[in-house]
C-alpha cells in the first residue's frame, strides 16, 4: 500500500516511506489534469482545439477567433467576434507601472525576463486583479491576450529607441504586431502567415508552461501569477526557447557543411534544437504548416538558404535519430523571413500561448483541486544530529 504524508515530510522514527509507484522521470505519460481545451494524438500526429482539427483551423481561422474558442468555449459568430475584438482593443492599456519602468527594463533585462516582469507589473493595474471569479477571469484573459503583443513591441521599441507605430484598428493582432516590430505595414500575405503561426501555437495540452500555470492557479492564486510562472517556464531551451536556438544554430552553420555538422553534433551527444517531442511519435502537425510557410517566405525573399539548410538538417536528424521537427523548428525561419529579431522568437510564442494559458487558468479555477503530487525520497535516512561545533 502506498503510505503518504500530505505535507511531504518524513513520517518519523526513520521509518522508510513506502512508495508503491516509481516516479516516471519528467512525468512522461502521466495524466496530470483533465482539459476540454486541446487534445493530441501523438501516434497519428494530430492536434485538436476543443475538438477542431488544427489542420482545419490553420489558415482559415484567425488568432482572435482561436483565442475566443479557447477562452470562451466556441468559435465566435461575426457579432461575437466584433464584441471580443472591441474588448481586446479596450484591454491594450498597459498600466502605470509598465509605462514607468519599461525603459529601464528594456535596458537591463533580456526579452523573456522582461516579459516575466512586465506581465507582473501590468497585473498591478488590472481592475480585476483581486478576483478569481469566472467573469473576472474572462476579462483578464482578454486583457492579457491583448497586452502581450504590445508588451513585446513596446519592449523592442524601448531598447532600440525606435518610434512605435500606432496600432492600426484595421489590422489583426498579427498584423499590428508585425507593424510595430518591423515599423512597416505588413503585406497581406505576411500578416496571414503570422496569424496562422499564432493559431498553431495557441494551446498544446499539458506542456511544461501550461502545467506550471495550472499548478499556480490550483493554489487559488491569481491569473497574472499563473502567467508569470508560465512565461518563466516557456523561456527554457527545452520548451519555447528552442525556436531562438534553432535560428542561432542555422546562423552558426556553414551552408555547405550542414549534414556533416549535424552528424558531428549528434555523434558528440548534443541535442539538435527543434527536434523531438515528448508526445508526438511522428510529425508534429504544426510543423507541417510551418514548413510550408517557411518555404513560401523563403522563395518570396529571394534567398532560401536557411530554408534549404533546415530541410537538410531535417533529413539528417530523421535518418540518424528518427526524430521529427517540432513546432519550434520551422517557426524559426518563418519568423526570420518575417523580419522578427531572433531574440523575440520566444516572446512571439508567448503572444500566442497567452490565449491557451489563460484558458487553462479559467478551466482550473472552474473545477479546482490543489495540484500536489508525491515524490520518491532518495536521500539519507537515520541521520544523527550533532551541535554545530561537533560536525
Ligand atoms: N536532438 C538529439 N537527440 C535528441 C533530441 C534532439 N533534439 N531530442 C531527444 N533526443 C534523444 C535524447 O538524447 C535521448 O536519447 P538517449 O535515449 O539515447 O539518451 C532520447 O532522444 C529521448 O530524449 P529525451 O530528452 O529524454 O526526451 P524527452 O521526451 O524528455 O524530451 C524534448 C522531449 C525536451 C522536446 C527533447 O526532444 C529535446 O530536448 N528537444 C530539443 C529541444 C526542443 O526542440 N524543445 C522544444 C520542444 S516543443 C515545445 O516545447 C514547444
Amino acid at each position: 500500500m502506498k503510505q503518504t504524508s500530505s505535507d511531504g515530510g518524513d513520517l518519523g522514527g526513520g521509518t522508510p516511506r513506502e512508495v508503491a509507484d516509481k516516479p516516471t522521470k519528467g512525468l512522461a505519460d502521466v495524466v496530470a489534469a483533465s482539459t476540454a481545451l486541446s487534445d493530441i494524438d501523438g501516434k497519428a500526429g494530430r492536434l485538436f482545439y476543443r475538438g477542431y482539427d488544427i489542420h482545419d483551423l490553420a489558415g482559415r481561422t484567425t488568432f482572435e477567433e482561436t483565442a475566443h474558442l479557447l477562452q470562451r468555449g466556441s468559435l465566435p459568430s461575426r457579432a461575437r467576434l466584433a464584441d471580443y475584438g472591441a474588448e481586446l482593443a479596450r484591454g491594450r492599456t498597459l498600466g502605470t507601472l509598465v509605462e514607468r519602468d519599461i525603459p529601464e527594463i528594456a535596458e537591463r533585462q533580456a526579452p523573456m525576463e522582461a516579459l516575466r516582469t512586465l506581465v507582473s507589473l501590468a497585473g498591478a493595474d488590472d481592475p480585476d486583479k483581486d478576483s478569481n471569479a469566472p467573469e473576472a477571469n474572462l476579462r483578464k484573459a482578454a486583457r492579457l491576450t491583448a497586452q502581450q503583443p504590445i508588451l513585446v513591441a513596446r519592449y523592442h521599441a524601448a531598447r532600440t529607441g525606435a518610434t512605435l507605430p500606432e496600432i492600426d484598428p484595421e489590422l489583426s493582432i498579427a498584423g499590428n504586431f508585425l507593424l510595430q516590430i518591423t515599423g512597416r505595414r505588413p503585406e497581406r500575405r505576411a500578416a496571414e502567415i503570422f496569424d496562422t503561426c499564432l493559431v498553431l501555437h495557441a494551446d498544446h495540452t499539458m506542456n511544461a508552461s501550461t502545467f506550471a500555470a495550472r499548478v499556480c492557479a490550483a493554489t487559488l492564486s491569481d491569473m497574472h501569477s499563473a502567467i508569470v510562472a508560465a512565461i518563466g517556464t516557456l523561456k527554457g531551451p527545452l520548451h519555447g526557447g528552442a525556436n531562438e536556438q534553432v535560428m542561432r544554430t542555422l546562423e552558426g552553420l556553414d551552408p555547405r557543411g550542414v549534414a556533416q555538422a549535424v552528424r558531428d553534433r549528434l555523434a558528440a551527444g548534443e541535442k539538435i534544437m527543434g527536434f523531438g517531442h515528448r508526445v508526438y511519435k511522428t510529425e508534429d502537425p504544426r510543423a507541417t504548416h510551418l514548413r510550408r510557410m517557411s518555404e513560401e517566405l523563403a522563395e518570396a525573399s529571394g534567398d532560401d538558404t536557411y530554408y534549404r539548410m533546415s530541410r537538410e538538417m531535417e533529413e539528417v536528424v530523421l535518418a540518424e535519430k528518427h526524430l521529427y521537427p517540432n513546432v519550434d523548428f520551422y517557426a524559426a525561419t518563418v519568423y526570420h523571413y518575417l523580419g522578427i529579431p531572433t531574440d523575440l522568437f520566444t516572446p512571439v510564442f508567448s503572444v500566442s500561448r497567452m490565449s491557451g494559458w489563460t484558458a487553462h487558468v479559467i478551466e482550473q479555477h472552474a473545477d479546482n483541486r490543489l495540484i500536489r503530487p508525491d515524490s520518491e525520497y532518495i536521500g539519507e535516512r537515520d541521520q544523527k544530529w550533532a551541535p554545530i561545533g561537533e560536525r
